[in-house]
């Protein structure tokens, strides 16, 4: 059976932490840029059906790095779906390469790629979630805290893939997740209601951002319009008015908290400049995090063959 890395809930908890501390040790050897070559003439496929800074860059840095090839195929490489069928790519790719990572829209399309698929396919965002990001997140947060214990999230703005990917986090690890919203932007209820039947962490969403940050631990957002939806920026920009992630929100915690983004940042809107350059702000020990904990997840996936 090929293993896939399509959502959080893909691996056990015990899993997840293996690819943290995995994580650590890459991150060590990375920076020296010791030499440590698993993918050794192998080669990833990167398939992007939207645009990406940091995604193309630490799968692309990270897996030559380890000695292997990664190929980028742009939006308008393969027009996956449309010039060809998912099926038809998945399959073809598991001829070619030893390791599939996509940045697709349709949820239902990542699903079928990893379902023809020979070789392990990791999800690099859909519509629906993003989870290498949250891993990264979850593994900055441990550097910065040092525990896991007692943590409390509140993330603030769009319901969005981000937080379902929290959301599938938290049914791994305990937490008290609350995302705070405009109404008609909430995350999908089934994944909030299917982490709570879990019963390990609290998850809740509210709808007062100065309520919901009181006593966080991390205080994170993410642009209020996500690609796909651009065409939505004013009408949203109306709604997410009293979400915007400020020095007076900040402060509105009550406690030391860390600023978190999964980047890119719209300054101005769903953050200001000050607080992106804030102390509290680990935005870009996160960016870099994404690097080495997808390097743990392809070396879990794909690395002992
Ligand atoms: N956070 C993130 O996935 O960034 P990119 O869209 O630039 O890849
Ligand atoms: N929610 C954002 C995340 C970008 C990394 C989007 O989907 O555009």
């Amino acid at each position: 059976m090929v293993k896939h890395f399509l959502h959080i809930t893909d691996f056990t908890a015990d899993e997840i932490w293996e690819t943290l501390n995995l994580a650590k040790e890459l991150k060590v050897k990375f920076r020296q840029r010791e030499d440590y070559k698993p993918f050794k003439n192998k080669s990833l496929a990167m398939i992007f059906a939207k645009p990406s800074a940091r995604t193309r860059v630490s799968f692309e840095t990270g897996f030559e790095w380890m000695g292997g090839h990664a190929l980028f195929l742009g939006p308008n490489d393969i027009g996956i779906g449309k010039r060809e069928e998912i099926k038809d790519i998945s399959r073809l790719f598991s001829r070619f390469n030893d390791l599939m990572m996509a940045r697709l829209f349709d949820h239902q399309h990542i699903l079928e790629l990893a379902e023809y698929s020979e070789i392990p396919v990791i999800n690099g965002l859909t519509n629906y979630n993003h989870p290498c990001q949250i891993m990264a997140d979850i593994f900055t947060i441990w550097e910065h805290r040092e525990y896991l214990d007692d943590l409390k999230i509140t993330y603030v703005g769009d319901g969005n893939n981000v937080v379902h990917s929290w959301i599938h986090l938290a049914e791994r690890f305990p937490m008290k997740f609350i995302c705070a919203c405009p109404e008609g932007y909430e995350p999908n209820n089934e994944v909030v209601q299917r982490c709570n039947k879990v019963g390990l962490s609290s998850v809740e969403v509210l709808h007062d951002p100065v309520a919901a940050v009181k006593s966080a631990d991390v205080v994170y957002t993410d642009v209020w319009a996500s690609m796909g939806q651009k065409a939505e920026v004013e009408e949203r920009e109306k709604a997410f008015k009293q979400f915007q992630v400020n020095e007076e929100l900040m402060a509105a915690t009550g406690k030391h908290t860390l600023f978190m983004h999964c980047l890119p940042a719209e300054r101005g809107r769903e953050v200001t400049d000050g607080v992106m350059e804030s102390d509290a702000s680990i935005v870009f020990d996160q960016a870099e995090n994404r690097l080495h904990v997808q390097n743990s997840i392809m070396v879990t996936l794909a690395g002992g063959d």
